[in-house]
């Protein structure tokens, strides 16, 4: 049995969106845990999001890059039961334009991490992947078997980091179980993201823009429904050197989501408007998550429209949290990356 409730936790990626949603859930449900956050607070890893946990003892925050041993080794060396390695370069669109960043962090940072646990044994390493790994699934879901066909250099990326993940178990039997999750959604989501960007944009009166056709769908999952799930696989024997797809089944389209975001916040669907599509855009993405609800009992509970509720609802009420991200440098970013038609 691995001490999940009274766990030394290193989250790397801590201050990101799924991992902000992992620590808080694990203090709250686990009064005798303790979790430490590495974090390199790029533009996507926002302090304030740990303020909720930031004066519990139990707490503890370590800005820095998991690609840097000068700083990993040392931090592993204090001992943890868990790594959980949510550190990543994650938007798909920034990949197209600046792949370096994604194969430092995606791959050389999961190595470093890898290397360091090889020295510093934890009970269990996991190396939080992707369903874009398995590239665009045009019928059917993906398994654990099927094959890997990346098509973006982000998807690429974590694709190596999975795979070198893996080869640490086959290789040096280092105790590492692989996720790969579907689309997420919820609070504490950068604003780059198709969820976040289209609510705070019909929130400030802006275009929201659709890729191409708008009929590129994804699974969609509320991202507690996807903590739930590693701590499920935290609990479990027999998941070291395996693969754990995680998905809702709850395919939507762009346009759907758009649609669906327009009706909640009262607004029409004449806010959406077309954008030149994203280069090698997946056309879909859909797993068979069968394997991990068989094996630990673990289900989706969010319903989704009680989910996508929730959460433009927490949109709509911590402005403060959002309008500062969408300045500066985001602003560039934006101007550059869409073209509307
Ligand atoms: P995010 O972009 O919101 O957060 C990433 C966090 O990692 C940020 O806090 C950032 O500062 C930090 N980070 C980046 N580079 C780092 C480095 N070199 N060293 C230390 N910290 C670094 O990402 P997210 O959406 O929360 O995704 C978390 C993980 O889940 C990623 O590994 C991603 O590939 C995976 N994932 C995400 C989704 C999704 O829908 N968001 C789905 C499946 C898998
Ligand atoms: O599938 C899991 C992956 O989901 C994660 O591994 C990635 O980290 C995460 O970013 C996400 O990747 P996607 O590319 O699927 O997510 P994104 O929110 O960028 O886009 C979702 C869909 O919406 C996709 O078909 C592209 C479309 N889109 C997105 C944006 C941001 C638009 O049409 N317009 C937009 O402005």
């Amino acid at each position: 049995m691995r001490p999940v409730e009274t766990g030394r936790y290193l989250v790397t990626g801590g201050a990101g969106f799924i991992g902000t949603n992992f620590v808080h859930e694990c203090l709250r449900r686990h009064p005798q845990a303790q979790v430490t956050v590495l974090d390199k607070l790029t533009y996507a890893g926002n302090p304030r999001n740990l303020d909720p946990v930031r004066n519990d003892p139990r707490f503890r925050f370590v800005q820095g890059d998991i690609a840097d041993a000068a700083i990993v080794e040392p931090l592993i060396a204090e001992g943890f039961d868990f790594v959980i390695n949510f550190a990543a370069e994650t938007h798909v669109d920034r990949s197209i334009g600046d792949p370096a960043s994604f194969v430092k962090t995606d791959v050389f940072g999961v190595y470093t991490l890898l290397e360091a646990v090889r020295k510093h044994p934890v009970s269990l390493f996991v190396q939080i992947s992707t369903d874009e790994v398995y590239g665009e699934i045009l019928d059917g879901a993906a398994t654990e078997q099927s094959p890997l066909l990346p098509r973006n250099p982000y998807s690429a990326s974590k694709a190596g980091g999975d795979r070198l993940a893996y080869s640490y178990w086959a290789t040096y039997d280092i105790p590492v179980a692989i996720t790969r999750c579907s689309n997420n959604y919820g609070p504490y989501q950068y604003p780059e993201k198709l969820v976040p960007l289209f609510v705070t944009n019909a929130l400030q009166g802006e275009k929201l823009p659709v890729y191409g056709s708008g009929k590129n769908t994804r699974d969609w999952i509320h991202a507690l429904d996807h903590v739930n799930a590693i701590f499920h696989i935290l609990a479990a024997d027999g998941v070291e050197g395996e693969v754990w797809n995680i998905g809702a089944e709850n395919e939507r389209s762009v346009l759907e989501i758009g649609g669906e975001l327009l009706r909640l916040l009262g607004k029409t669907d004449a806010l959406l408007a077309s954008v030149v599509d994203r280069p090698g855009h997946d056309r879909r993405y859909a797993v068979d998550s069968s394997k991990l609800r068989a094996k630990t009992g673990w289900k989706c509970e969010v319903p989704f429209e009680q989910g996508l509720a929730e959460t433009v609802r927490w949109y709509e009420e911590n402005a403060d949290w959002w309008r500062p991200l969408k300045s500066g440098e985001f602003l560039d970013y934006y101007k550059r990356n869409y073209k509307f038609l």
